[in-house]
């Protein structure tokens, strides 16, 4: 047999694009492709870009020069774009970039072990009417405890920021049977805790036995699936989030309490004018419901600082709401221009304005986060392990709140579900001893 060909990819942007990488990297598997972590090594760079922000295809640009210099030594050496900025510049990055062979849109990815096999310079960024994962093929190996799994994609929102209805789509949710088959699969495969995914996850409205599933009937059902331990979903819309989902995160134990819900701005003047039809007051009317059905839940949220027509009244409203919530966890995004989309042909916040409304914000989520995690020092928590720290006889892994947990168990193996004390919180992660022993 010949030497496998080696595989190098790169993925930016959001949780989606990560899951989307793992199913190509298994789809190219089946043409003789294995990942590599070292570029110089590969004979294939896969680059799998995002378009939410500005500097997303910056780094994009930047990387295809390197990667120019890299193929004037190595002429065989073959360059893939992928993922979200594929789909908005297919086109404009074959004429600015010779050095890319192929251009795949993210519902074109089961094209992608025929485009690797064509000759010549290929593109594809249609958006068909069948389930790109339907087609892609898999490997199934054993994997690590932890898996996205994709159960809608794209989005009928249209805030007035957001690229993500252009390059992903509209709204469209996998068949259940589908998803409830992968999530058995990824089980028998090692996995323990399944974050579903979608732009808009908690809309899932997937064809299911006896009519249409909702995200709270679909985990409920993959609850029952033994083995698995933990589900989380991400990202969801304020919206959507309905009475039986709430009332999930209150009785069904697998459902850990941790929840990313984008809030954007706390003025409702903004929320008016990005389009987000929900408004300050509702948004924490929501957290209250979810509090009730599960009082230590943690929240995170997004923020856009600077957008178009922001105020230090609308700022101000922003840390108001920042402060009342009290996020686990945050991400704040100074505003930027998407060409194409409504609230670009609006004037943004001047730069320096934005940039210390920025540094407000981070610094008050920060502190928030701080004590969030402080509020964990002298408790016990469950951890699931994922790999060995780098601390000799240290493991490392997720609590149940997505706290990153450091252990110190020289008997711990990945995969394990541990109770632990939590003896320290530093920056970024809590240290703990397993209880017990
Ligand atoms: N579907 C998800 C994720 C959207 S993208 C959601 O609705 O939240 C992730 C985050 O990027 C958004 O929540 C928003 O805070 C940020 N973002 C999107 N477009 C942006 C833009 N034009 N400028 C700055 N931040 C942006
Ligand atoms: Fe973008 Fe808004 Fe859709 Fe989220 S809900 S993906 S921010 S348009
Ligand atoms: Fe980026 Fe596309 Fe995800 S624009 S955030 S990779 S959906």
């Amino acid at each position: 047999m010949s030497d496998p060909k080696k595989l190098f990819v790169k993925t930016y942007g959001c949780q989606m694009n990560v899951y989307d990488s793992e199913r190509m990297v298994e789809a190219l598997g089946t043409k003789g492709y294995v990942t590599t972590d070292t570029v110089e090594d590969a004979d294939m760079v896969l680059l799998n870009t995002c378009h939410i922000r500005e500097k997303a295809s910056e780094k994009l640009y930047s990387d295809l020069g390197r990667l120019r210099k890299l193929k004037l030594a190595r002429p065989d050496l073959k360059v893939g774009v992928a993922g979200c900025v594929a789909q908005a510049e297919g086109a404009e990055i074959l004429r600015r970039a010779p050095v890319v062979d192929l251009v795949v849109g993210p519902q074109s990815y089961h094209r992608l072990p025929e485009m690797v096999e064509a000759k010549g310079r290929v593109i594809d960024t249609e958006f068909p009417a069948e389930d790109k994962f339907d087609h892609l093929p898999e490997r199934r190996a054993m994997r690590g405890p932890t898996a996205f799994l994709t159960v809608q994609e794209g989005c009928d929102k249209f805030c007035a920021f957001c690229v993500v209805p252009y390059t992903r789509g509209a709204e469209v949710s996998r068949p259940a049977d589908r998803l409830m088959a992968e999530a058995r699969d990824l089980v028998a495969r090692g996995v323990r805790d399944i974050t579903l995914l979608g732009q808009n996850v908690n809309a899932y409205h997937g064809a299911g036995a006896g009519g249409e599933w909702t995200l709270a009937r679909l985990i409920r059902e993959m609850a029952g699936i033994e083995g698995l331990a933990r589900i989380r979903y991400t990202t969801s819309h304020p919206n959507d989030m309905d009475d039986d989902l709430i009332a999930a995160h209150g009785d069904v134990p697998a459902l850990m309490p941790y929840l990313h819900l984008p809030v954007q701005s706390g003025s409702d003047r903004i929320l008016k004018a990005m389009n987000r039809k929900h408004t300050s007051d509702s948004y924490l009317r929501l957290i209250e419901r979810i509090r009730a059905a599960r009082p230590d839940i943690l929240f995170s949220s997004d923020f856009i600082v600077g957008f178009p027509g922001e105020t230090d009244a609308d700022f101000e409203a922003t840390l108001a709401l920042i402060r009342e919530v009290r996020f686990g966890a945050a991400y704040s995004f100074k505003y930027s221009a998407r060409p194409g989309t409504p609230a670009a042909e609006k004037a943004a916040v001047e730069t320096p304005v934005a940039d210390a409304r920025l540094q407000a914000v981070q610094a008050l989520v920060t502190a928030q986060q701080r004590a969030a995690q402080d509020a964990m020092v002298g408790r016990e928590v469950t951890v699931l392990y994922e790999k060995a720290g780098r601390m000799p006889g240290q493991m490392v892994g997720k609590s149940d709140h997505l706290h990153a947990v450091h252990v110190t168990d020289s008997e711990g193996r990945i995969g394990d579900l541990v109770r632990v004390r939590v003896t320290s919180a530093v920056t970024n992660s809590l240290g703990a001893e397993p209880v017990g022993r």
